[in-house]
């Protein structure tokens, strides 16, 4: 057997991507102010900075967008989605949202008030926004490793579950419903397993609490189920996927992750008691319950996205490319969150850059230079991102100086890994020559995206 695990699909129409010089992309940073969110994306080679909605649809998935029904009311379209999704989820009730921040936003309104507390694993930063926002307390309570990059774990996402129930026991009439991230992106896209998800499930049921899941990654969390846990190993991916809905009262899913399309979401629910609340809030917030903020084409090609999620070929090659790159940094001596995780590669940027002192902000100044050597555009997971400013114009940094590598899903090619991992490892040979950087304008709040840098 041949061992290249090769991408499970051929080419059918192609975008070309630019190369620039390295003069070229001196001036367009320097334009940018050293903030790799402020180029243009035709000024990037490879673009590596989110997974979210970047991927590429199948011929399936645009044949199926001419048969978008764009009805305002009862569209055929919705009623296919429906069917598609109650059969994976295994849930009667479902709504979509244009994007996952807006299921959150309607699941939340309807059902948080301010003061109360919602456990998960790791929350996603609009997870987090979203229940803040409403004086909602959000407590991340993931086992210790999913904290620790370098201790190798095959479920580094899975909840604690003592400390959990610790929450659940202090806190319990704070508490609205448990949530879980699968896979957990917050922590490095790592997945959770089924024991966990079941035990969660029996907890939270002991306490009579309803059990949200944020699926964004289910597809991925699976796979890595089957590959990694015991008893699953000949179990199709539908039905361990369908298995993990069955442990859970509801889910929120940004559909820009496994459900292939470039943009969509949805709430899915077992029971109607928050079925009202959520409509009614659906209709402020997004549109009618039928299209709900979404186009019907859009609702037409998630339908076929979901499924060709689920294909075990597209999903062993999916994680496997994640590994892949691994492979080669772990050869080129630079160290990344351990093991790589679904859809993703979290670069640890002091062990390119060991000597630069954190206020020079080492993976900011990494995602910089892995852009002026070879156009690749990552995102900064560090001290510019969680970093924190005092009163006194001082900082407490972040714990991880990580930069990440996420990658859109059918997109690029074996050769696009091999050169960014030739481009790491030549980076980490000339790290002397990478510059740090000082901020010098930043607004108050996510100054990662628009914040302007200078060369220290
Ligand atoms: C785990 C998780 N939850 C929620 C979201 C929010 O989804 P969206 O970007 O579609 O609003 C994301 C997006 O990256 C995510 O990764």
């Amino acid at each position: 057997m041949p061992k290249t695990l090769i991408e499970p699909f051929r080419i059918k129409s192609v975008e070309p991507i630019r190369m620039t010089t390295r003069a070229d992309r001196e001036r367009l940073l320097q334009e940018s102010k050293l903030n790799v969110f402020k180029l243009r994306a035709e000024d990037v080679l490879i673009d590596w900075l989110t997974d979210s909605g970047t991927g590429a649809m199948s011929s399936r998935q645009w044949g199926a967008i001419m048969e978008g029904d764009e009805s305002y009311a009862g569209a055929r379209s919705f009623y296919r989605l429906e069917k598609v999704i109650q059969d994976i989820t295994g849930m009667p009730y479902f709504v979509p949202t244009h994007q996952g921040r807006a299921a959150e936003k309607v699941l939340f309104a309807a059902t948080c008030k301010a003061g109360d507390l919602v456990p998960n694993n790791c929350h996603f930063d609009t997870t987090r926004g979203n229940l803040e926002s409403m004086g909602v307390e959000a407590v991340d309570c993931v086992v210790a490793e999913g904290l620790q990059p370098a201790t190798l774990a095959p479920f580094k996402g899975n909840i604690d579950l003592e400390k959990v129930e610790a929450v659940l026991q202090k806190e319990g009439a704070r508490i609205p419903f448990g949530m879980l991230t699968v896979t957990n992106n917050t922590g490095g896209g790592q997945p959770v397993s089924m024991a966990n998800i079941r035990a969660y499930a029996a907890l939270l049921k002991k306490y009579g609490k309803p059990f949200i899941m944020d699926v964004c990654r289910f597809a991925e969390n699976a796979m890595f189920i089957k590959m990694r846990e015991s008893g699953y190993e000949n179990t199709p991916i539908r039905a361990i996927v369908q298995e993990m809905f069955s442990y859970a009262d509801g889910a929120t899913m940004s559909a820009k992750k496994d459900g292939m399309v470039n943009i969509g979401g949805f709430i899915v629910l077992r029971s109607d008691a928050w079925l009202d609340a959520v409509k009614n809030g659906l209709i402020m917030m997004e549109g009618f319950p039928t299209y709900g903020g979404m186009a019907g084409r859009d609702l037409e090609a998630l339908a076929v996205g979901l499924e060709e999620g689920m294909e075990e070929d597209y999903l062993r090659y999916r994680l496997r490319t994640a590994e892949y790159l691994g492979e080669r940094l772990e050869a080129a001596g630079v160290g990344f969150v351990k093991p790589t995780g679904g859809h993703a590669v979290y670069i640890d940027a002091r062990t390119v850059l060991p000597d630069m002192p954190v206020a020079h902000y080492p993976a900011w100044a990494l995602c910089n230079a892995l852009y002026l050597e070879g156009g690749i555009r990552g995102v900064e997971i560090g001290s510019v991102m969680f970093g924190k400013r005092l009163a006194d114009g001082t900082e407490t940094y972040h714990s991880m100086e990580l930069v990440r590598l996420a990658f859109p899903r059918r997109m690029y090619t074996q050769s696009h890994f091999d050169y960014a991992a030739e481009v790491i490892a030549e980076l980490k040979d000339k790290a002397a020559s990478i510059r740090g950087v000082r901020i010098t304008k930043q607004p108050q709040f996510l100054r990662h995206f628009t914040c302007e840098c200078d060369w220290v």
